[in-house]
């Protein structure tokens, strides 16, 4: 569970693996990430898109083979999170307050979050670049909707808080991004311990290898590799600023905002979240 762009495919992709591949010898393994970890909300945000999604679409062949006879409009991510084969991992966007008050009695949830100057960075490309979101706006404006908490699955603070102030529950792991950067086998290890896998140094190993930016980005993870495909996302922008896996680093912020958009940023930080107990500024 996190907020847009704090690195949710990232470890969608460390759990699956750890769960069902750890030998790197599963035969789903190349699908498309949201074939085999649904995207719990993401009906919502496909009802808006003009766009249909053709019938060879990873997701319609997963969501046909796993959910026969079943509507596509009765919702598709909601209905494959129902019927995927256990163990479950299922991805959402939508705050704790917007899931079911007794939903960490019944589940584990992995919430991570990340360096806001990052997340906007990283927010501003995702929505100039998939046509779900169709971004045209500017970047400026773009910093302001995030600080003035007006875009989608927004305000960002108050998402991070409701898990933080959750943080000690034995079915809840709250990770940082930038401590995925920094230590990946040890963050990977406490990921182990958390979700009971006890796997092996070996296993940890491939589950690493599997799932570094590098690897992940070449095998086209969050969108799979055909044409129809890249057709969700807008080749102008993906060829300026690349594609879903735009850089995969902390502190990338850098030289992307200006001053005044830094401490605008900055500005929101200590007001809304420095009080809570995060500042986000150890690292980046
Ligand atoms: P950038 O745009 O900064 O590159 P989400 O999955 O929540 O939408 O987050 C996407 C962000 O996570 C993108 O950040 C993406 O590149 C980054 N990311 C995805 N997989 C990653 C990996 N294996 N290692 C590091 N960063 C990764």
């Amino acid at each position: 569970m996190t907020y847009p762009k704090c690195g949710t495919t990232w470890t969608q992709e460390i759990v699956w693996t750890m769960l069902n591949n750890p030998n790197l010898d599963h035969p789903q393994a190349l699908l498309p990430i949201m074939a085999r970890s649904p995207y719990l909300d993401r009906d919502m945000l496909h009802r808006g898109s003009k766009k249909q999604l053709d019938e060879k679409h990873p997701f319609i062949v997963t969501f046909k083979s796993l959910c026969p006879g079943k509507n596509l409009e009765d919702g598709m991510m909601l209905q494959m999170s129902q019927a995927t084969p256990q163990p479950r991992v299922i991805k959402s966007h939508l705050p704790f307050s917007l899931h079911h008050p007794n939903l960490l009695d019944k589940i584990k949830v992995i919430y991570v979050a990340r360096n806001p100057k990052d997340v906007v960075v990283s927010y501003n490309h995702h929505s100039r670049l998939m046509y779900l979101h169709g971004y045209e706006g500017n970047f400026q404006d773009f910093v302001k909707y995030f600080v003035d908490d007006d875009l989608v699955y927004s305000p960002y603070w108050l998402h991070v808080k409701e898990a933080w102030d959750l943080r000690h529950h034995p079915n809840l792991l709250f990770v940082f991004f930038e401590d995925l950067k920094a230590d990946y086998m040890g963050e990977l290890r406490k990921f182990d311990k958390f979700l009971g896998t006890n796997l092996s140094e070996e296993q940890l190993r491939n589950v690493a290898r599997h799932s570094t930016f590098k690897e992940m980005k070449s095998r086209n993870v969050a969108t799979g590799v055909n044409k129809e495909e890249m057709s969700s996302m807008n080749q102008v922008v993906l060829k300026e600023n690349g594609g879903f896996f735009r850089k995969g680093e902390s502190g990338d912020w850098k030289g992307k905002l200006t001053p005044e958009q830094e401490a605008m940023v900055d500005k929101w930080t200590v007001e809304k979240m420095t009080s809570f107990g995060i500042n986000f500024t150890y690292s980046v």
